[in-house]
């Protein structure tokens, strides 16, 4: 493993499944103590009991980013078992195909308080703990759909273009505290979020328009992962790393 993270403590949120899941085994196997997050706390044990078994240790943390009160207890659990956290991969998120003509609350507010309300309400935890030990590195998870947009996601592209814009406004105020803040804007990887999507008609035209004309693949995140993760991006905060296959710079 080029990056070596031993000694390092990380939280992941939303570990039980897709990115998260893949982001806590990168970090574990390049040396992290991890802590894992999430709502469904048998697949996290499944996940620790696969980690565990190829000799890495991972605590599993019970958090629900919709509720204030969870964020607080999951993240006090988080530094009672690491001891701090350096890393943060603040990664919890849901999506919903719909035309936004016919939303109705529920449809903005269950989207927006998991991935804007709650990934603020978990970095800005973990941020005044990182302040009393001497900074950290907080990778917020967005999404080219917050860069660019797309139909029947309308609540999800404006949840990730607030998580772009939090990244920016939180790496400017927490840097003096020793805390970078950067996001990953993934493009589309085929993983629970978005499975039915791509056996579809709409799913296979949209890998048509990708450049590199395929799906993201987990291991692809793994290099932002580490970089962002890591001292090598010591001098790094505030910046967007987009891994898409070129999707974003796709021909007009
Ligand atoms: N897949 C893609 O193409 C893609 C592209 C760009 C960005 N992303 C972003 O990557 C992140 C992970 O997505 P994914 O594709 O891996 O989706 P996924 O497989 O559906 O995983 C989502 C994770 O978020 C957790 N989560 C959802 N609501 C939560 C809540 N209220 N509290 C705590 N955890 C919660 C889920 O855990 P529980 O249900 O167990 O709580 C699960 O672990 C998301 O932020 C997503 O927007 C994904």
């Amino acid at each position: 493993m080029l990056i070596d993270l031993t000694g390092r403590a990380a939280l992941v949120t939303g570990a039980s499944s897709g990115l998260g899941a893949h982001f806590a085994e990168v970090l574990a196997k390049a040396g992290a103590h991890v802590a894992i997050a999430a709502r469904r706390t048998d697949r996290l044990e499944a996940l620790a009991a696969r980690l565990a078994d190829a000799g890495r240790t991972v605590t599993v943390i019970e958090m629900d980013v919709a509720d204030r009160a969870s964020i607080a207890a999951a993240i006090e659990r988080a530094e009672d078992a690491l001891g701090r956290i350096d890393i943060l991969v603040n990664n919890a998120g849901v999506t919903r195909t719909k035309p936004a003509l016919d939303y109705d609350e529920e449809d903005f507010d269950e989207i927006v308080d998991v991935n804007l309300r709650g990934a603020f309400l978990v970095a800005q935890r973990v941020a005044r703990a990182m302040q009393g030990s001497g900074g950290g590195s907080i990778v917020n998870i967005a999404s080219i759909l917050g860069l660019r947009q797309a139909g029947q996601v309308a609540s999800y592209a404006i949840s990730k273009a607030g998580v772009i814009q939090m990244t920016k406004v939180q790496a400017l105020e927490w840097a003096r505290h020793g805390i970078r803040v950067n996001a990953i804007a993934p493009g589309y990887v085929d993983t629970e979020l978005n499975a039915d999507f791509w056996e579809s008609d709409a799913g296979k035209a949209l890998v048509k328009r990708i450049p590199q004309r395929r799906l993201g693949r987990l291991e692809d995140l793994d290099g932002a992962l580490l970089l962002l993760a890591s001292e090598l991006s010591a001098y790094m905060t505030g910046s967007v790393i987009t891994v898409d296959g070129g999707h974003l710079v796709s021909t007009l």
